[in-house]
């Protein structure tokens, strides 16, 4: 066992922050919390257990990044008019170069490290259209020792030669993967579908059968991002209620299935994200970025959706949970101001925000319990921040009063270099 002393963050079961100005977290050799709160009240009973003490510091679960793009590391920052000119003029030349492994391990390579330089511990990432880039990052979640979720992107049409796959074999491959890598320590694959522009109806039809077969496996996929996504996915589906509907039809709506964005939904597709069990990936910076609009908080809560926060690079513009957060806060509170009138403004509080990025994206993957907390029997992803890593920052924190102050100090404030370590899931050597 390994004991932790420091100020504790971490989440009751109604979402809001517990938060231990003296605390301690215990850690058992199975790299699993043992216990979890005030010094005072656990000291005695652990007092032969060895442990660190970092005064001034907090320590909070690992962040959980619920959509993001490893190939899309050299993306960040292009600008175009918007998402589909984006795809083509940046994204899918850098995707092309995925083809090559060791451009493909170079890149994995920096993007975990990255992540973990960020705080996060758990991330649900598309790979590229070519296996090499699976293999590559899976390869490399085995030695940052993060959870990693990734998958083969599918896209066998509607996108340029170097990016697009062929149905059959891209199937083959898939479940193949699947067999190598699913389970396979902390890794977890998720099938990726592109989105439905730019897979065939066969190919959409072969990921369900795939979905259904491997229950445990995820699916991760992109909707309702931009008007003229949408546009194009009515052209293609004249009969279908509502792009979300596309999948569904497919029998790619279901529990362990994230789709990112679902910002231009109805409230029936917002119903059927919840009956499906289904979850949203929001990605505040990446839908700024893009001019791709606002996702409804509101309506979210009020239908009673799955979702949590992601990054979404390289349409995001940072890796920084704080970064996320921060727009995520913008964005709840500038919902009023797009012309829709059905949309509401509200304020999401520091605590909210918080687990959005942690408990509440790793209930997103059914991952709840297990990462993004720090609750006994959680998996012991943590951060050790410090809240004086700036001199704004320390001057703000010095006058915060109470725990959701000091949160939105940092959220406000922080960025990675109040994320002093990173500590994966450590299971001792027996
Ligand atoms: N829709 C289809 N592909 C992508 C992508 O790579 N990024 C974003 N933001 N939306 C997409
Ligand atoms: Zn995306």
């Amino acid at each position: 066992m390994q004991a932790y002393r420091a100020s504790l963050l971490r989440f009751n079961e109604d979402t809001t922050a517990a938060f231990d100005e003296d605390g301690l977290l215990v850690v058992g050799d199975d790299g699993k919390v043992v216990a979890a709160g005030p010094y005072g009240a656990l000291q005695a009973q652990y007092a032969q257990v060895g442990s660190q003490h970092w005064p001034g510091r907090i320590i909070a679960p690992g962040f959980v990044d619920l959509h993001v793009h490893y190939p899309q590391v050299d993306v960040i920052g292009s600008a175009a008019d918007g998402l589909l000119p984006w795809l083509e003029q940046h994204t899918f030349p850098q995707e092309a170069r995925f083809s090559d492994p060791a451009h493909a391990a170079q890149v994995a390579s920096f993007f975990t490290a990255e992540l973990l330089r960020h705080g996060v511990t758990t991330a649900m990432t598309f790979a590229t259209s070519h296996v090499s880039s699976v293999n590559a990052l899976m390869e490399a979640g085995q030695v940052s020792g993060q959870r990693i979720i990734t998958g083969k992107c599918l896209q066998d049409r509607n996108c340029p030669e170097g990016v697009r796959d062929a149905t059959e074999q891209s199937l083959l491959d898939t479940e193949a993967l699947i067999q190598r890598w699913h389970g396979k320590g902390r890794l977890g694959y998720a099938i990726t579908p592109r989105f439905a522009p730019a897979c065939s109806d066969a190919q959409l039809s072969g990921a369900a059968l795939l979905a259904a077969k491997y229950s445990s496996v995820w699916i991760q996929s992109h909707v309702a991002e931009n008007d003229d996504e949408i546009a194009w996915a009515k052209q293609l589906y004249p009969s279908a209620p509502s792009y979300l509907s596309v999948y569904d039809g497919f029998g790619l709506l279901r529990e362990r299935s994230v789709y990112a964005h679902c910002i231009h939904f109805s409230d029936a597709d917002r119903l059927l994200m919840r009956q499906r069990g289904a979850a949203a990936a929001v990605c505040p910076t990446s839908n700024l970025f893009l001019g791709s609009g606002y996702f409804d908080f509101a309506a979210a809560a009020h239908a009673g959706m799955l979702y949590g926060l992601a990054s979404d690079v390289g349409g995001g513009t940072s890796f920084s949970p704080f970064k996320t957060m921060l727009a995520a806060y913008y964005v709840a509170r500038s919902s009023a101001l797009t012309g829709n009138t059905a949309k509401q403004a509200i304020t999401l509080s520091p605590q909210q925000l918080w687990w959005q990025h942690t408990a509440g994206a790793a209930q997103a993957l059914g991952l709840q319990g297990v990462v993004g907390n720090l609750q006994p029997g959680c998996e012991a992803d943590f951060v050790v921040l410090n809240p004086q890593a700036t001199p704004l920052l320390a001057r703000r924190v010095a006058r915060a009063q109470g725990v959701d102050d000091l949160l939105f100090a940092m959220i406000v404030l922080g960025d990675e270099r109040v994320i002093e370590r990173t500590q994966v899931m450590r299971v001792a050597a027996s």
